[in-house]
């Protein structure tokens, strides 16, 4: 995404620094603007050169500066995938959501088409003042999205709302703001298992499998960045997706108790978790001593979450499978949709060890018409954009 990040007059304003510097990792342009207040708090040559790119000012009169108002608003407006105001001041939010334009900032603002992304920061009273709230709402009446402020110790030294939000968080809204919506998606509820179970042996040994969640968890944000109500249902230890519904399970038989709860309200089923398909028999309530010689844990299968699902689904529902496979992925993917009665299986060839924790991955779509050409190699969050974009275009060649 091209981004213009907007920095105004607050302390908050050296966390707009950090945050170039996460989008521009991430894969994003970003140009800074500064307005005369936001240059008092940080300088254009931080910006310019966390971002690679010139840095705006409100005024066209200072060295790095490039800012010639006249042209530059409807250049930049042009420019823009999204605009995100970081910090924004109540001054800020009271100009656009009144269409004033005094400066570079307020009168991009105005001629822009693209999205535009508001994190306020300010003290408390003036975040709770009904003016400052009925500009917001204004605001959110054009389409504008706005990360409220948190709550904590301010600059000020009072405590309460109007503390800038989190700068990662700031970043996922921006990736759900800039994206574009899939209308087959945009509103469905979609359901997404990920990670590991965890089968207990005793109260400190547990059977487990090398999934991380990390790929489910990919899913998710790509589906919540098209517009899709995602809730997930999550084992292992990564944190939850910002901005996603998340139901965090330990064992197989708590993931299956999640997923039934709620899969009548669900339109759809992405299947990424990696179900441990055994459990012990007789999990032991004290730890385990060591004997001598050999011991015996007796398993049995734990419930099979996406079968039992997709048995239970309706008409107008849909279900996704994946699969890890180290020989004959395809045959076994399409006997996985058969057996399951899948719409499609996404299958991972995990041929030496690849496929888990690995950056680039690759999964290879069956559907009853067979395998579909391959997506990726891609890190996850490519790869998870890519399979939201395929199985958006099977949905849509699906008969009603
Ligand atoms: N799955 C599930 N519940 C289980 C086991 C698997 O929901 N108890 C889902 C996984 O999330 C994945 C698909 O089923 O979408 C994987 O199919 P499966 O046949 O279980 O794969 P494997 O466990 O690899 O099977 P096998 O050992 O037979 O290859």
């Amino acid at each position: 995404m091209q981004i213009i990040l907007g920095i105004t007059g607050g302390v908050a304003a050296y966390k707009s620094a950090e945050l170039a510097r996460l989008l521009v990792n991430q894969g994003h342009r970003v140009r800074c603007i500064l307005t005369e207040a936001g240059a008092r708090f940080i300088t254009p040559l931080t910006l310019t050169s966390l971002t690679g790119e010139p840095c705006y000012g409100a005024n066209p009169d200072q060295g790095e500066w490039r800012a010639s108002p006249n042209i530059e608003h409807i250049e930049l407006a042009r420019w823009a995938d999204l605009v995100a105001v970081v910090p924004a001041t109540a001054n800020i939010l009271g100009k656009a959501a009144n269409g004033l334009a005094s400066d570079l900032l307020s009168t991009l603002l105005l001629a822009t088409r693209a999205p535009v992304l508001w994190a306020p920061a300010m003290n408390t009273g003036m975040w709770e003042h009904p003016a400052v709230q009925a500009n917001l709402a204004r605001l959110r009446s054009f389409g504008h999205a706005v990360v409220d402020p948190g709550e904590g110790v301010l600059a000020c030294g009072e405590e309460g709302s109007g503390k800038l939000a989190e700068v990662a968080s700031i970043a996922e809204a921006i990736q759900v703001h800039g994206t574009p919506k899939l209308r087959i998606l945009s509103g469905r509820r979609v359901l997404i298992t990920s990670g590991p179970t965890r089968e207990d042996l005793d109260p400190v040994r547990t059977l487990t499998n090398r999934s991380t969640g990390a790929m489910g968890i990919e899913l998710a944000r790509a589906l919540r960045d098209v517009g899709a109500k995602v809730q997930l249902v999550l084992g292992g230890d990564l944190a939850a997706p910002w901005g996603v519904e998340t139901v965090r399970v330990r064992s197989a038989q708590q993931m299956l108790e999640a997923c039934e709860a709620r899969w009548a309200d669900s339109d759809g089923l992405l299947a990424a978790a990696a179900v441990a398909d055994q459990r012990p028999e007789s999990p032991s309530s004290e730890k385990v001593k060591k004997g001598d010689g050999a011991e015996t844990v007796v398993l049995v299968r734990t419930p099979d979450i996406l079968a039992r699902l997709s048995a239970s689904r309706r008409q107008d529902q849909w279900v996704v499978g994946f699969a890890a496979e180290s020989e004959q992925h395809l045959a076994h993917a399409s006997a996985k949709l058969a057996k399951k009665g899948l719409d499609a299986v996404l299958v991972n060839d995990v041929q030496g060890g690849r496929g888990f924790g690995a950056q680039a991955n690759t999964l290879t779509p069956v559907t009853a018409s067979g395998p579909h050409p391959a997506i990726g190699p891609l890190s996850k969050d490519q790869l998870a954009r890519a399979v939201v974009q395929w199985w958006a275009h099977q949905l849509e060649l699906r008969p009603d």
